[in-house]
């Protein structure tokens, strides 16, 4: 295997850097990236890699880690986790939102909203099946679930400690949006459980953005976004809402079997919303990206709808060139290309239904903070759905409002309307935002992102 003997090159050159410059040699310095093909000179560094998590070393996770633009000793750690289920934080998170690159050509260019601006940032490739992330033993990819997921991605944060100790004791956040709605509070409860018995985590927050909180509310709100937003007739929106509405047409969809009535409305909604309209933001042109749906569950391929429009993909080329593989110490492990959301798994209906939104209802009791944004051009996990949920769990808890519905600000634009709840619990939409908010509202979406590592409400005037 000729990338072994490159791996085992690469051991003693980067030991002995260490040796050589005297400063505190770790095995970080082996997934240290020395330069990605076509990148602009930065500052910071860069890491990538891969963390065993299990005994028998036969699962990896691979994480991308862009240290903090300025001052990284002092900024929190981030965890960023996409969605899907099964697709790729390195991908989409890393190369298509917050990160500090997106691809353009030959080369890369420098996003200047990163948000490694304002933290530490750690990219995912999570659970085993995603992007580099692999298994050797193949059957492990059957029945992956929430909590293989979670436990996984635990032993990986454990583990990544031993690689990087100064980030041990730091402020740490988990972020991410869609599916991980899912993935974020699921991990973050097994954190302070794992704490009880040893305190290792000093998590300070979650973020979760157009997420998956509790599947019939967040599905059935597409319904009224689509109508209101002039996707769909009035016939059609109150067929969508009496005859069939979303969350029973998936349900049937993954059962196996959709019925007559619930076939006939989809295909209504398909023919009126059109194909030609990205479902993730319903004002942008189609298409950006194709690395930018993360649509394995949360949007079921219908008749009729699952031509790509998207031609060229700089990302799925970007991350598929060997000279770039070779640059992360990435290696495809029994598959023969990267791909945005994983082939091999195959994921079923019953862990969308899990109702995270008590999770987070959980985490808030423990004195977590958490913060849900919506970018509000998405019809796929639409910002209303998110709003009720979120208003229904301050009820449930008893959280007064803090700071009343109101908008905040972004340079002298209104940036989008907040409302938090007993100084713990946040909501926020990002105005023009798409399902990927930081990818079409970046500047905005920094913004967010710096309040709520602040533990500060958004801008009130300007
Ligand atoms: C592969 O994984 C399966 C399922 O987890 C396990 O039962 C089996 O022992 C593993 N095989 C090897 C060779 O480790
Ligand atoms: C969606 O449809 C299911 C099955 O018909 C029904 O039980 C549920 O109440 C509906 N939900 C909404 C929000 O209309």
């Amino acid at each position: 295997m000729p990338y072994l003997s490159k791996e085992m090159m690469a051991l003693p050159l980067g030991l002995l850097v260490c040796f050589i410059i005297g400063v505190e040699c770790s095995l970080s310095q082996l997934d240290r990236i020395t330069q990605l093909p076509g990148q602009p000179p930065v500052w910071f560094q860069q890491y990538s890699g891969y963390v065993t998590v299990d005994d028998k070393n036969q699962k990896a996770l691979f994480y991308y880690f862009a240290e903090a633009e300025i001052d990284c000793a002092s900024k929190p750690l981030v965890l960023w986790l996409n969605g899907g289920p099964g697709c790729s934080s390195l991908g989409v998170g890393a190369f298509s939102e917050n990160g500090p690159f997106r691809p353009s050509g030959e080369g890369l260019v420098k996003n200047q909203y990163s948000w490694n601006r304002e933290a530490n940032m750690l990219y995912l490739e999570t659970p085993i099946g995603v992007g580099f992330s692999y298994s050797t033993n193949t059957s492990s990819y059957e029945g992956v679930d929430d909590k293989i997921t979670a436990r996984d991605n635990l032993v990986f944060l454990q583990r990544w400690f031993v690689k990087f100790p100064q980030y041990k004791s730091r402020s740490l956040f988990i972020t991410g949006e869609s599916y991980a709605g899912h993935y974020v509070p699921q991990l973050a409860e097994l954190m302070l459980q794992f704490n009880k018995k040893e305190k290792l985590f000093n998590l300070k927050g979650i973020a979760l953005g157009n997420p998956v909180l509790e599947y019939s509310t967040d599905f059935n709100s597409r319904a009224e976004f689509l109508w209101s937003h002039g996707l769909i007739s009035d016939t059609t929106y109150k067929m969508f809402t009496t005859v069939c509405n979303y969350s029973r047409y998936v349900s049937e969809y993954y059962r196996g079997s959709v019925s007559p009535q619930c076939s006939r409305v989809m295909n209504q909604v398909t023919r009126e919303t059109s194909r030609f309209v990205d479902k993730y933001d319903v004002t942008l042109d189609v298409c950006i990206s194709s690395v930018l749906s993360q649509s394995k569950v949360l949007t079921p391929q219908q008749v009729g709808d699952n031509v790509d429009v998207c031609v060229e993909d700089e990302t799925v080329n970007y991350l598929n060139r060997p000279d770039v593989q070779m640059a992360l110490h990435a290696r495809l492990v029994g598959v023969r290309r990267w791909a945005v959301c994983s082939n091999i798994l195959d994921y079923e209906l019953l862990d969308l239904e899990i109702p995270t939104i008590t999770i987070v209802g959980r985490l808030i009791k423990a004195g977590i903070p958490v913060l849900v944004y919506s970018g509000d051009q998405d019809s796929v996990i639409p910002l209303t759905g998110s709003r009720i949920l979120v208003h229904r769990l301050s009820e449930e808890l008893g959280l007064k409002t803090t700071v009343p519905y109101r908008v905040w600000f972004e340079g002298q634009q209104v940036g989008g309307w907040t409302q938090v709840y007993g100084n713990i619990l946040s909501f926020a939409t990002i105005r023009g935002a798409s399902h990927e908010a930081p990818f079409s509202q970046p500047e905005r979406s920094l913004v967010l992102f710096k309040a709520f590592l602040g533990g500060q409400p958004l801008p009130e005037a300007f």
